[in-house]
């Protein structure tokens, strides 16, 4: 008879998977990921890069925070912020998988040389590649902060907490700038 499914226990390093990025902000095209990755390991825990060196519309805070909120009923969903190599923190948590999501050819090279360069850091490390929805496959962050800037709409594009985060932020942006 097969055992019920709660009984089987993942294989070593592979209870969660680690889906990291920059998240300035998270669009639905994140969200996608996240979701799809869940469907194929317990946890997942989304890793936020906390760079000093590259400047942010959102701070390490809010964008760990924003997550976490839209997430906050999902607790296979885990957030956390990192700094340093990716291949010392995945190592560091026990895991050995990293999610990342492909939109389109134009990912590619950049994303091998990342997976590529993991993998010689840590051989055991795996990357994964996933395709987001086709509807997502245009969507960037960097796109999303664009185009709210100048006043288009992100409806749809982005969660609705993050298009009020965008809002208080450019509003914010403009006080601050008329004053
Ligand atoms: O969302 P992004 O900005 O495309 O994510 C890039 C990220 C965070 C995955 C990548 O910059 C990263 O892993 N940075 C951590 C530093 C590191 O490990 N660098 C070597 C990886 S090749």
């Amino acid at each position: 008879m097969r055992e019920p499914k709660t009984t089987m226990k993942p294989p070593e390093g592979m209870e969660r998977a680690v889906y990291p990025g920059s998240f300035d902000p998270i669009t639905n095209g994140h969200v996608d990921i996240i979701l799809r990755g869940a469907k194929l390991f317990p946890r997942i825990l989304v890793a936020v890069l906390e760079n000093p060196k590259k400047a942010t519309l959102f701070s390490t805070e809010d964008r760990v925070a924003f997550i976490r909120e839209i997430f906050k009923d999902q607790p296979q969903i885990e957030v956390e912020a990192f700094h340093g190599l990716l291949a010392d923190f995945i190592q560091d948590r026990e895991a050995r998988v990293v999610i990342r999501g492909l939109r389109a050819v134009s990912d590619f090279e950049y994303e091998l040389q990342m997976a590529l360069m993991n993998q010689q850091l840590n051989p055991d490390l795996e990357t994964l590649f996933m395709m987001p929805s086709a509807r997502y496959t245009f969507l960037s962050s960097s796109l999303v902060k664009e185009v709210f800037a100048l006043g288009g709409s992100v409806r749809g594009l982005v969660p609705e907490t993050i298009e009020q985060r965008l809002r208080e932020k450019f509003a914010g942006q403009t006080e601050s700038s008329s004053s």
